[in-house]
């Protein structure tokens, strides 16, 4: 452990570090350092805080997420209305604003700055001395909410600036990138729970949370366009140079372009339009500002919006077409999920032929049929949506939908589990599952094998090479060279990549096996707590609940794969084939326990349990829930339970809490 000093000094440097790396990669979007390196600074940080509580600052990057869920939300008030824009549908109306403009500014030039009009949630959010001390939604103008909590999880708001004035208000748009937003809406399917119907509403909905970890499990981002007040700030006489006393300042502001005409205006507005379904977050329409600071005072505003700013709207990325067929796809965890084929249609930019229907409820709700006429609507995902189907189109030929009662993939029957909105096929040996469950396993955040894609899994299940995920570690050069479009080359690749891939960490693959709920996060807990494959499957309930940050629903799910047969006869062959089922010694397992499986039962003299457990993992031992062959010794009190029975049948060593503690003092 650092001494105090050392260690508040280092905190100090690190806090400046994780501060400027942030900034490069959630705002400037150019990361300079890898992700493992920089988990490594923020390891060291969390490190430090944990031995000296009182070197944390509130505006650490540790403390993004903080505090219980609240009750509710506070109000704040505005001491200037939070105005709306004005909006235009059509260049008519551009060209008219811009005939306003210029009678106002008379002999002044006039510039246009255009902006994307992002489609999320206005915040206004608050700092002094440079500290974000508040953030708020829009509310009605005059009074918004205060989501400051949920704010300080939005990675790319600064929670220190950069040479900062003594106060500043500043507006801008959280939003959710279509990304996050098909990866939390597929997310929800797999759990059975209802999807968000757009990138806005996702948005709104995290952000209006009680509870700021959830905020901060949905990867929010924000634009900041408007200073709104700022004392002791350098003069700014135009709106890009506000924009850049933004940036300077730490803030990720809009991409902007300046024109002098509205002719060129439009052109470029006719451009986005085309070209909006490129941008990583969703747009309603452009937005273009009067670029003179200047005019704007002159040009002044209604009680709703300001004469300087037009929000060009763009048409809804709707379209007309007929549902031809509703198709079943199984996922990796079982899910069914109904997709409607469609006569392939344009909708913004581009040509669609599929929209997700997500499940029985939403089919029933939009009362989907196939043969329909239906709206549909690019909602920020790839796939877009059913909006409504048009009942008045219906012939009377429109067939009802019944979900299936068996898995269309391998037959056994489905259920849709209480409180669940999902149907779901249990049989792990489903080839649909088997499928999606490889293609997992060999992805880049799971084992990495390179160049085993969708096709080549596709073909490899076809010709009945690959039942399990660990056949692919027996798979030979002959065999995958005798597969359709593969020369030697290629086969030597793949080869390859497979035996690199066995010397994945165990959280790659407790991550790769595909467990429901066990993402990165959880697959790094179950690593870091166990250490190994066997281990892992040794673990009880209270072994996997007892881990901070894993909760009940992820030990359950766990348990239930741990405890099957499956489970088993994977870990034989991945051993076998030399995957490896260990993680590294971590140098916690070096201490007076170092690695040592442990039982505690019954109540020990002067120490809690939780006492003793703390011991015990800080000097490498591992605590377990049961007492089997490999337990190294069972930690005995007053009032034993069964453990102490079948601890006496295996042999095992019994000590109590004074021999306990001779042991940890021994080195
Ligand atoms: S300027 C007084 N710029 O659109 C200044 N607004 O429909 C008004 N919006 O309430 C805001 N992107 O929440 C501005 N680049 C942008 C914007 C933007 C999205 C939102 C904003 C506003 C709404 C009006």
């Amino acid at each position: 452990m650092l001494r105090f000093d050392e260690a508040r000094r280092r905190a100090d440097e690190l806090r400046e570090l994780i501060r400027y790396h942030d900034h490069r990669y959630h705002v400037l979007d150019a990361p300079e350092i890898s992700d493992a390196i920089y988990d490594a600074l923020v390891r060291e940080l969390v490190e430090i805080e944990k031995d000296y509580p009182e070197l944390v600052t509130p505006d650490s990057p540790t403390q993004r997420v903080s505090g219980a869920p609240l009750e509710g939300f506070a109000t704040v008030s505005f001491s200037a209305p939070v105005l709306s824009l004005s909006n235009a549908f059509s260049e008519e109306e551009l060209y008219a604003f811009d005939r306003r403009i210029r009678q106002i500014a008379g002999e002044r030039p006039v510039r246009y700055v255009v902006e994307p009009k992002i489609d999320g949630l206005s915040v206004i959010l608050r700092y002094r001395d440079g500290a974000f001390v508040q953030g708020a939604t829009r509310g009605d103008g005059r009074t918004g909410e205060d989501v400051t909590r949920n704010l300080r999880t939005v990675k790319s708001i600064p929670l220190v600036l950069n040479n900062p004035p003594a106060f500043l208000e500043t507006r801008g748009e959280v939003y959710m990138p279509k990304a996050e937003f098909a990866r939390l809406n597929r997310e929800r399917d797999e759990r059975g729970e209802m999807p968000f119907a757009n990138p806005r509403n996702a948005g709104a909905g995290s952000l209006r949370q009680l509870d700021p970890k959830v905020t901060a499990s949905r990867a929010l981002d924000s634009f900041i366009y408007e200073i709104r007040a700022a004392d002791g700030a350098p003069a700014v006489a135009t709106h890009l140079g506000a924009l850049d006393l933004l940036h300077g300042w730490g803030f990720k502001t809009p991409p902007r372009t300046a024109f002098s005409t509205a002719e060129e205006v439009a052109v470029y507005l006719r451009e986005w339009s085309e070209k909006r379904d490129e941008l990583p977050f969703e747009i309603d329409g452009m937005v273009i500002k009067v670029d003179d600071l200047e005019l704007h005072d002159a040009l002044g505003a209604t009680s709703h919006s300001p004469r300087w700013a037009l929000a060009y709207k763009f048409q809804p990325e709707r379209a007309i077409t007929t549902v031809n067929d509703i198709i079943i796809t199984v996922g990796r965890t079982g899910v069914l999920t109904p997709t409607a084929i469609l006569d392939p249609v344009r909708v913004g930019g581009s040509t669609v032929s599929r929209a997700v229907l997500h499940n029985e409820d939403i089919i029933r709700e939009k009362d989907v049929r196939v043969g329909d006429v239906v709206v549909v609507h690019k909602a920020g995902e790839v796939i877009p949506e059913v909006v409504e189907v048009l009942k008045e189109k219906r012939t009377g030929r429109e067939q009802e939908f019944h979900f299936p009662e068996t898995c269309p993939a391998c037959g056994d029957p489905v259920y849709r589990f209480e409180g669940e909105a999902a149907h779901r096929c249990v049989n792990v040996a489903c080839p649909a599952r088997l499928y999606e469950s490889l293609i997992h396993f060999a992805s880049r955040d799971a084992m990495n094998i390179e160049g085993m894609g969708p096709s080549l899994i596709n073909q490899l299940l076809q010709n009945g090479m690959v039942k399990d995920p660990a056949d692919i570690y027996f798979l030979t050069q002959d065999q995958i060279e005798s597969l359709e479009r593969m020369g030697k080359k290629s086969a030597e690749n793949i080869m390859r990549a497979i035996e690199n891939s066995k010397q994945s960490s165990l959280s790659r693959l407790a991550f790769a096996l595909g467990i429901k709920h066990v993402g990165l996060r959880a697959a790094n807990l179950l690593a870091e707590r166990f250490g190994g494959y066997w281990r892992l499957l040794e673990a009880g309930y209270d072994d996997l609940v007892g881990i901070e940050g894993m909760g009940d629903v992820i030990a359950r799910s766990v348990l239930a794969f741990t405890s099957s047969k499956e489970a088993g006869i994977l870990g034989d062959k991945l051993e076998r084939a030399g995957v490896r089922l260990v993680e590294e010694q971590r140098p916690a397992a070096r201490g007076a326990l170092g690695g040592m499986q442990i039982v505690l039962t019954g109540t020990l003299p002067t120490m809690t349990r939780k006492q003793a457990e703390d011991l015990i993992v800080q000097n490498g031992g591992r605590i377990m829930s049961s007492v089997s062959g490999k337990t190294d010794f069972v930690l005995l009190g007053d009032n034993p339970g069964s453990k102490l029975d079948k601890a006496g049948q295996l042999g095992i060593r019994i000590i109590d809490e004074e021999e306990f503690r001779n042991l940890l003092a021994k080195r």
